[in-house]
């Protein structure tokens, strides 16, 4: 491999996606590290790396019509409001909502989730009422959870997984006899890469009188993305995962649901009227979205997701179960590599994996000095870790810019790794 930008030979399988043009398209993909390496990206599930339409798009607003948006009456601050709302039709459209006003823009998937937990949550869930997760939720679809239950009295109950990674229907399927008020799980793994089979798991949730809320910080970015299909009730998901910018995300709900939701934050931009002792609220999306939010980064986000439907969320997803499938099949090449999680087929562009007697942090120390970027530790997924009494793994993640000779310098890395630490 050239010790200056890698090249960018697309995957027999991605014959519809022009990788080398898109890598074009990510400044930060021709930079080099402090020895003078490449950079391998392999952390995109921690955040993405970001294209130029969308670093173009936050620059403008700030040098051509930075000012606050609903406002202003002036030509400035109404180009602010036509972009940060066109921003929401993009989003719209790219999971298929039925309307721009279901989506509220929140600063991440966790947000989205503690707003969900705060306002439907707090008014739906009580005494003796069972909320059911899964066992590889991200802290962020646990933690919210575990404070509501406990301020209400309530249960949590969880879906256990098998050892591939996958889970447990006929335990999901005898856990919704408990009638719980609220399913939640994530549409694909951060850790396992699963894809879980979220519209069978929807629709055995609403037979059983159960909402559902999907968290899709790890699917909307990588694979079509239908929530009218899918059916279930809320979808939350980050932009910083999706080419967009830190500050970003959105969550959709039904119409009919964010109606009779209450407010979770208060302040201006959010009310209809306000008196010395009482308000009104609102109409959505905007009742959800107290204060000035993060108007470029939103503006950003619509970038992403314009530059998303272009390329083709098949194509994105074509790319990245071939990306998950080469590095499966290189991996499992070293001696002694502990993989995680199901077959190529049903997971995203996600693989974790411990080297036998070396700690993660070690892993990704020594490949940090050949420039190639990947996550160690529990992923916030302690629970999950735990479930295969494991403390910490190593992860590699995959976006459409990735290529398979970032594997390839993967590979050599960790053969470099086990080499020495065998001295
Ligand atoms: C599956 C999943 N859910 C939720 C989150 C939380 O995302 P954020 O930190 O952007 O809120 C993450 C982040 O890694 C994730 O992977």
């Amino acid at each position: 491999m050239a010790d200056t930008v890698l090249s960018t030979n697309a995957l027999p399988t991605t014959a519809g996606l022009d990788v080398a043009a898109i890598r074009r398209d990510f400044p930060i993909l021709s930079t080099v590290n402090r020895l003078g390496k490449p950079l391998v990206y392999l952390d995109s599930a921690a955040t993405s790396l970001k294209p130029l339409p969308v670093i173009e798009a936050v620059d403008a607003y700030n040098r051509e019509y930075s000012s606050n948006i609903h406002r202003g009456i002036y030509e400035i601050a109404e180009k602010a409001t036509g972009l940060y709302e066109a921003a929401r039709a993009s989003v719209a459209k790219l999971i298929n909502a039925p309307e721009p006003n279901e989506i509220v823009f929140v600063r991440n998937a966790t947000e989205a989730i503690n707003l969900v937990a705060n306002t439907w949550g707090r008014k739906h869930i009580g005494r003796g009422d069972t909320i059911v997760l899964t066992e590889m939720e991200h802290h962020a679809n646990l933690v919210p959870w575990q404070l509501l239950v406990q301020e209400k009295d309530g249960d949590l109950e969880f879906v256990p997984i098998t050892d591939d990674g996958v889970l447990m229907l006929d335990v999901y399927e005898a856990l919704l006899h408990l009638r719980p008020k609220l399913v939640a799980f994530t549409h694909m793994s951060n850790m396992l890469g699963t894809i879980n089979p979220v519209r069978e798991l929807t629709e055995m949730a609403h037979a059983a009188g159960a909402l559902v809320l999907i968290d899709g910080a790890q699917a909307a970015p990588h694979m079509p993305v239908d929530v009218q299909e899918i059916g279930a009730d809320f979808y939350a998901f980050s932009g910083h995962k999706m080419l967009a910018p830190t500050g970003s995300g959105a969550l959709w709900a039904r119409r009919s649901l964010l109606e009779a939701m209450p407010p979770f934050m208060a302040g201006g931009d959010m009310i209809r009227e306000v008196h010395l002792r009482r308000s009104e609220w609102n109409e959505i999306p905007w009742k959800f979205e107290a204060g000035t939010p993060d108007i470029s980064a939103e503006i950003g986000l619509g970038a992403a997701a314009e530059y998303l439907m272009k390329i083709g969320m098949d194509n994105v997803r074509a790319h990245e179960h071939a990306m998950a499938a080469y590095a499966l099949e290189k991996l499992r090449e070293i001696p002694g590599i502990e993989l995680y999680g199901p077959s190529a087929d049903q997971r995203g562009g996600v693989v974790a994996f411990n080297l036998p007697g070396i700690h993660p942090h070690d892993v990704a120390q020594i490949l940090d000095r050949s420039g190639i970027c990947v996550r160690a530790g529990h992923h916030c997924t302690m629970p999950l870790h735990e479930r295969f009494d494991i403390s910490a793994t190593a992860r590699a993640s995959f976006n459409v810019y990735s290529i398979p000779e970032e594997v390839d310098a993967l590979t050599a890395g960790l053969r470099e790794v086990v080499r020495i630490f065998a001295v």
